[in-house]
């Protein structure tokens, strides 16, 4: 099992991370071990969606539904994971008052850190928690800021007594130390009403594409974003741009349509950056199997020296370019592939899309599948770092458990390449010995 590598390999960089010792194995789900029967349901997490971005979460990366309460003044999901039920929150009517307090024991935050404005909604939250009194768990998974000016969160950590054991945050900041703190995907523009599921069946994925390559967006004045276009429109009419001068954050169900319809017909989608070079675009595109020709520009603001390192770890199979005057020697190259090989390479990024969205559920499966006296951790960046330049596998795992008998929690949160959903798993120290090489 490649994917189950976390030890000193060769190259391989060993991350220790979570270590535990269980009396009882459950939730087996290696080959090759036998399923054991689900236990019943002992832990409750509440996800309060304050930021659109926790409909990606729940929708998205944990797959679950949603229903509308109070003629949609709030919506109201609960999905069980073994003996994990999430019960998820949001809308305008999830306010002090209308949240359970007492039954709160372990709770998931979702929150907007992008604006000043937003923050203060934040902190109202933040300071909520003082007045659930049986909390005994509790994260967040923040929207950051484009520029990665996230000082404000830090006091809210409880390794400097704030009330969050971890943060999970978006965009590229250095803020993110694989302990208390970890890298979260931007996700789709669920606020714009992208759908779901943007790709129903198989033979939507391998049809013949209508375009070679699109661009639909707002150009701002000096941006990357006006050589993208002015070297586009050079090309055949089989790449699709679509410019507008002004962002509108309003969707109508008219551009709505023509923006999911162009992704789901591209072969390419072209994903120049923004304040951020995390867009949604590159989600969108990834979640329709059209190819993201991402913008990999010189890190700026307070963010991370190396943008865009989430999708990197990940080795997302995106198409990066540092120059949009590249673009012709790029197009060049690509329309020299024949249909077989391009319809190929989109099924490769679409599978490797629901591969990520599911090691990303298992990162944030962590928190609640902890159970009194348990630990766990993800690589630091540095290490993670490492791995990428090393072009190597990086695992992550467990170790250092009590007895022989003893078992460990592997957590494939940061496989380089695409790997095979994993999920949260345990096995045997038997099955993983420190010196298996591969
Ligand atoms: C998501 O859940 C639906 C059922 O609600 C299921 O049909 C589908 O296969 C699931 N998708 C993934 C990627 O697990
Ligand atoms: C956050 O990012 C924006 C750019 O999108 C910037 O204008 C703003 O000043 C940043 N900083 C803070 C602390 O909000
Ligand atoms: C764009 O660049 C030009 C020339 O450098 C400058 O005069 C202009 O003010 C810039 N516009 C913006 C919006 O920054």
């Amino acid at each position: 099992m490649r994917g189950l590598l976390p030890w000193s390999v060769g190259g391989v960089v060993a991350v220790l991370v979570a270590a535990l010792v269980w009396k009882e194995p459950e939730c087996v789900e290696d080959a090759g071990v036998a399923p054991r029967p689900r236990p019943p349901v002992d832990v409750v997490t509440e996800i309060w969606g304050k930021a659109a971005i926790g409909h990606f979460l729940w929708e998205h990366v944990l797959n679950a539904s949603l229903e509308e309460r109070e003629d949609g003044l709030w919506t109201f999901g609960a999905r069980g994971f073994g003996r994990d039920l999430l019960k998820f929150r949001s809308g305008p009517k999830v306010i002090p008052g209308h949240v359970p307090v007492h039954a709160v024991e372990r709770l998931v935050l979702v929150l907007n850190g992008r604006t000043e404005e937003k923050r203060e909604a934040a902190r109202r939250w933040l300071s909520f928690l003082e007045s659930l009194p049986n909390l005994k768990r509790t994260g967040a998974v923040v929207l950051g800021n484009e520029s990665c000016e996230n000082s404000w969160l830090a006091p809210h950590l409880r390794s400097n007594g704030g009330r969050l054991d971890f943060v999970f945050l978006v965009y590229d900041s250095r803020m993110v130390d694989g302990e208390s703190v970890f890298q979260w995907p931007l996700g789709v523009a669920t606020y714009r009403g992208f759908p779901k599921r943007c790709i129903s069946s198989g033979e939507q994925l391998e049809r013949r594409r209508k375009f070679f390559a699109n661009f639909i967006g707002t150009v701002y004045e000096n941006s990357s974003r006006e050589v993208l276009v002015e070297v586009a429109s050079e090309s055949p009419e089989d790449v699709f741009l679509h410019i507008r001068e002004n962002w509108e954050p309003e969707e109508s169900e008219e551009t709505l349509t023509l923006y999911v319809k162009t992704l789901q017909s591209s072969h390419l989608t072209l994903c120049p950056s923004g304040t951020n070079p995390e867009s949604y675009r590159i989600y969108e595109a990834l979640s329709c199997g059209s190819i993201p020709v991402v913008e990999d520009p010189r890190p700026g603001g307070d963010c991370d020296d190396s943008p865009l390192r989430l999708l990197k770890a990940h080795g997302a199979p995106v198409v990066w370019i540092r120059d949009w005057r590249r673009l012709p020697d790029l197009f060049g190259r690509e329309r020299l592939k024949s249909e077989e090989r391009r319809r190929e390479d989109r099924r490769r990024v679409y599978s490797w899309y629901r591969g990520f969205l599911s090691r990303m559920k298992a990162c944030l499966s962590g928190f609640w599948s902890l159970r009194a006296g348990q630990h766990w951790g993800m690589p630091a960046w540095p290490e993670a770092r490492k791995g990428i330049e090393e072009g190597v596998l990086l695992g992550h795992g467990g170790g250092q458990v009590g007895s022989a008998s003893a078992r460990v929690v592997v957590q494939p949160v940061a496989l380089i390449g695409p790997g095979p959903d994993l999920g949260f798993r345990l096995l045997d120290q038997a099955e993983a010995p420190p010196n298996a090489s591969h």
